[in-house]
């Protein structure tokens, strides 16, 4: 894969996070998982190049998260929507996502990532916060949750850009 600066992604992260989805992967090669996430943002904070990832506590991949120092936002071909629905829909707890995707992970950079990505953005945490009730100023977004499980948003440095040429 070609490694770029992240100031020359040149595409429509709304549509890549939102409409294609991405998958967020943490751990290591002893013990690793990975799931979907359709909620995000790219953006600069602290002058550095950043991602904002949301994460539902209730997720396995929340513990490979908060046990990491780095995890990986991967982008796929469309031929791979089934495999990303699959990790969107069952956990890691059950089953073997790389096993039941044909997904195959790589472990040569400080998180893994899957080799059929066209794009990994390779992640450090910075900052976490979980969301909360009195935050919303908007009480409609509330509707998203039932109970206990407010997002915890990771704002993660992008450290790394690679591309699939
Ligand atoms: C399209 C799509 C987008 C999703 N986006 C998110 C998200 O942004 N944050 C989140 O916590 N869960 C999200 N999920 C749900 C998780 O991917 C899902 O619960 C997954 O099965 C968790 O797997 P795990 O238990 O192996 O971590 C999304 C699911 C789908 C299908």
């Amino acid at each position: 894969m070609k490694e770029l600066n992240a100031f020359e992604l040149n595409e429509n992260m709304i549509s890549t996070i939102g409409r294609d989805w991405m998958l967020v992967t943490a751990g290591t090669e002893e013990s690793f998982n990975t799931m979907t996430v359709s909620w995000g943002g790219v953006g600069i904070l602290w002058n550095k190049p950043v991602v904002y990832t949301f994460i539902r506590p209730q997720r396995y991949t929340y513990e490979f998260l908060e046990n990491s120092e780095y995890y990986t936002m991967s982008a796929y071909p469309n031929e791979y929507r089934n495999a990303l629905k699959l990790c969107g829909t069952r956990s890691g707890r059950d089953i073997n996502k790389p096993l039941e995707t044909g997904l195959t992970p790589v472990f040569d950079e400080k998180a893994p990532y899957f080799e059929q990505a066209r794009l990994v953005l390779v992640c450090r945490k910075l900052y976490v916060q979980d969301l909360c009730e009195s935050g919303a100023t908007d009480k409609s977004i509330l509707a998203n949750y039932h109970g206990d499980d407010y997002h915890r948003m990771y704002v993660s440095e992008i450290v790394k850009v690679l591309v699939n040429e």
